[in-house]
Formats: structure tokens, sequence, C-alpha cells
């Protein structure tokens, strides 16, 4: 198998990027924090292994912060997710963000454990966040992985 090569994505890719957001997420629309993202239309970054896309990365740059949207390896516990960060925190540095900032939720305990392992510090939690989400985006599940009941946002950081 060949290295994971990370790439920022461009208009070619926008099929691509579509598939891997409906094979993980059942659509492309993203709410967090309140806010309603459609995910297929912001920037980047796109994994790739010997040709194939293996994962994705969706961010936006706001206020001198990199916001992670969405973050999905096709292919799991390979190497990908954490290339992806890394590329992230790398572009955030050279456009002069101050830090690397994402949302998660209570059940997402792999990701809790993966954001963690690779510096980043959970500095806020949003009891009900996901209740109030699901007035926005009804088909938001009542319960989450592990069958932990999907309530909370946790947000976490990196500083750049
Ligand atoms: C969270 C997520 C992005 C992590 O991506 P990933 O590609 O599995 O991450 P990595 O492979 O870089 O690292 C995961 C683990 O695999 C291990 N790993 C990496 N390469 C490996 C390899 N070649 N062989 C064996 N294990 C490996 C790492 O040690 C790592 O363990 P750690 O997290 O305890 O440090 C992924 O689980 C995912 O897509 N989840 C579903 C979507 C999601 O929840 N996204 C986050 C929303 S906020």
């Amino acid at each position: 198998m060949g290295d994971i090569r990370v790439r920022e994505a461009g208009a070619a890719d926008h099929d691509a990027i579509v598939q891997v957001l409906m094979a993980s997420w059942g659509s492309t629309t993203v709410v967090v924090h309140g806010s309603v993202y459609d995910a297929a239309q912001l920037p980047a970054l796109l994994a790739e292994r010997d040709g194939r896309v293996v994962g994705l990365l969706t961010y936006t740059i706001a206020d001198h912060d990199l916001e992670v949207v969405s973050l999905d390896a096709v292919v799991p516990r390979a190497g990908v997710g954490g290339a992806l960060l890394s590329a992230a925190a790398d572009l955030g540095r050279r456009v002069n963000a101050r830090r690397l900032w994402l949302i998660t939720t209570n059940d997402n305990l792999d990701a809790l454990r993966f954001y963690q392992r690779r510096g980043m510090r959970i500095v806020a939690v949003a009891p009900g966040a996901m209740d109030a989400a699901r007035k926005i985006t009804p088909s938001i599940p009542l319960v989450g992985r592990f069958g932990i009941a999907l309530r909370d946002e946790l947000t976490l950081e990196l500083q750049l």
C-alpha cells in the first residue's frame, strides 16, 4: 500500500466530497454550535492513497481561527485522520491562524480519544446542544455511538 497524501481539494473533487459526506453522515449538511453548513461547499483537504480518496476534512477560517467542520476517515485506523488533522494545523499556521478548533459530540468517544492524543484540549461543553440542533435537523438520531444518548457538544482546540 502507498503513502497517504493530503492535498487541498478543487472544483473537480466536488462529487468525491459529496460521496464521502453522504456515506459518513447521510447528508452534506452539518449543524454545529447553532450554525448550519453545507460541508460540500466548504474548502477541504483530501487524503488519498494509491490514487483513491481515503479521507476528507472540511474547514472554515474566520477571526484568525481555523474551524474543522467535518473530518472523516474512509479507511479507519490507518493514519488518515492524523494526516488530515496535521495538514489542517499546518494550513492554519500558514495563514496565521491562532488556533484550530472543532466540535464533537458526547457519544464520539473515538474522536475524543483521537483529538486529545493529538494535543487538543476540551475547552467548552454545551449541554443539550444536540437537542437544539435536532430542532433544526430532526433526522439527528436520539442515540449515538455505543448506544449513548446524543445530547451535548464539546469544543476542542489546538493552539497553533
Ligand atoms: C475520528 C477519526 C477521524 C479518526 O481517523 P482515523 O483515520 O481512524 O485516525 P488515525 O488512523 O490517524 O488514528 C486513529 C488510531 O489508529 C491508530 N493507527 C494509525 N495508523 C495505524 C496503522 N497503520 N496501523 C494500526 N493502527 C494505526 C493510531 O494509533 C490511532 O490511535 P489513537 O487515536 O489512540 O492515537 C475517524 O475515527 C472517523 O472518521 N470517525 C467517524 C467520523 C467522525 O466521528 N469524525 C469526527 C467528527 S468530530
